[in-house]
């Protein structure tokens, strides 16, 4: 196909050391390694003299507990073990999504209504189930955390969605939910003036029994109850929703896009950056994470795996021939590296397919480290492999 088109490096700690640079946002499909990145560029910042936060949605428990995130209390905690050198800090959050919805009734009804919608299970479910939630209110945190000026830097991980897309989507989506049909049909009698009240009674009265076949009526009377409260706040949630929307797209942001090279990963990418352009929302780049790369890369797969069948025929059926057991061994790696070289080159088409598509787009690669990435030392090296690359 095309000739490889070279792509333009991603100068990390550029964009690090910027001032200007408020919010870090990494997006990607599920496990490409966002909560890693957005963990390791938090880090790294802060030991570069900047004011950290990072907001993280899932970090497997080793990692939570190596950066002290050991409640879900939803308010940054300083981060110890940190390089204060350059006179920077970390502070990380994890992100309870319930507990944020929580906090939103909490400051906006008085205490006997906010306890009458806590605890009404529709409320409850919604809060932790209604597809998008967890987008929407890591957004609603942003917002928060921005807020507080605390932090000069705010990097932000995104929830484990299936697309990477759900993130843009989501304050939209709560904000069709809450203008949709069913719920204005349960908020409606409500809010009508009494002189309307008879007239739609009717009509209402035909709906709430259907609607009480299919809900049941404990349902349907908690979630009028829930939406009537709900409705005071209405106007609340969609104006944060969109000042964060705003936010995003202000110049302080760069959304970060993570991908594995694979071709869902990369796929979901290239659709997540042209939306990003079409919302005219900031791109730093792209972090394609876990590269296989070869130490041994000057050996083909071809010859490696000539070298093994040579091994395996010189030594017999079972491994009993002249040359022992030994070589045995030694093809297996022979094939192994064999097959690395392989996954190593169709990782390069892939990238290459990414590169030709969107070529004015930065690129840095992080290689698939031998283990999982645990601790504050994993994300100082994912860290400073994420900055070598830099021009
Ligand atoms: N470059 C890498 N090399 C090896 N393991 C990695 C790398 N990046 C991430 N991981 C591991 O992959 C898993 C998924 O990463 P994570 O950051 O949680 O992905 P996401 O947040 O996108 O779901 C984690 O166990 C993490 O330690
Ligand atoms: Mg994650």
């Amino acid at each position: 196909m095309s000739a490889s088109v070279k792509p333009v490096r991603l100068d990390m700690d550029r964009l690090i050391d910027d001032r200007r640079t408020r919010i870090i946002v990494c997006c990607g499909s599920g496990g490409v390694g966002k909560t890693t990145a957005a963990a390791a560029i938090g880090l790294r910042a802060a030991e570069r003299g900047r004011q950290a936060c990072v907001l993280t949605v899932d970090p497997a428990r080793r990692l939570a507990q190596s950066m002290g995130l050991t409640s879900l209390d939803n308010t940054p905690r300083l981060v110890e073990g940190v390089q204060a050198e350059n006179g920077g800090s970390l502070h990380a959050m994890m992100l309870d999504m319930k507990r944020t919805f929580d906090e939103i009734v909490e400051a906006h009804a008085d205490p006997d209504r906010a306890a009458q919608i806590l605890a009404n299970p529709f409320y409850q479910s919604l809060s932790s189930s209604f597809a998008g939630t967890q987008e929407y209110m890591a957004m609603e945190k942003l917002g928060q955390l921005r807020h507080a000026e605390e932090w000069d830097l705010i990097v932000v991980d995104t929830p484990p969605s299936r697309s990477a897309l759900d993130f843009l989507d989501a304050p939209q989506r709560l904000g069709r939910f809450l203008d949709g049909r069913l719920i204005r049909m349960l908020t409606g009698p409500a809010k009508a003036g009494m002189s309307y009240m008879r007239v739609l009674n009717a009509g209402f009265a035909m709906m709430t029994s259907v609607l009480t076949k299919i809900l049941g009526a404990q349902v349907l009377k908690d979630a009028q109850t829930f939406i009537t409260a709900l409705d005071t706040m209405f106007g609340g949630f969609r104006e944060r929703a969109e000042a964060t929307y705003r936010l995003l797209q202000a110049p302080g942001t760069a959304f970060l896009v993570v991908a594995a090279p694979e071709s869902d990963a990369l796929r979901e990418a290239s659709y997540f950056v042209e939306r990003l352009d079409a919302e005219r929302m900031p791109l730093a780049g792209l972090i394609l994470n876990r590269v296989h790369t070869s130490p041994a890369s000057r050996l083909s797969a071809a010859r490696s795996l000539a070298a093994a069948e040579t091994l395996e025929t010189q030594n017999g059926p079972n491994g009993k021939g002249a040359t022992g057991p030994r070589y045995y061994i030694a093809a297996a790696a022979l094939r192994m590296h064999a097959e690395r070289m392989h996954l190593g080159k169709r990782e390069r088409r892939l990238a290459e397919h990414f590169t030709s598509a969107h070529p004015a787009i930065p690129v840095v690669e992080v290689d698939a480290q031998p283990e999982d990435v645990h601790d504050l030392d994993g994300l100082r090296i994912i860290g400073t492999i994420l900055s070598r690359q830099g021009s």
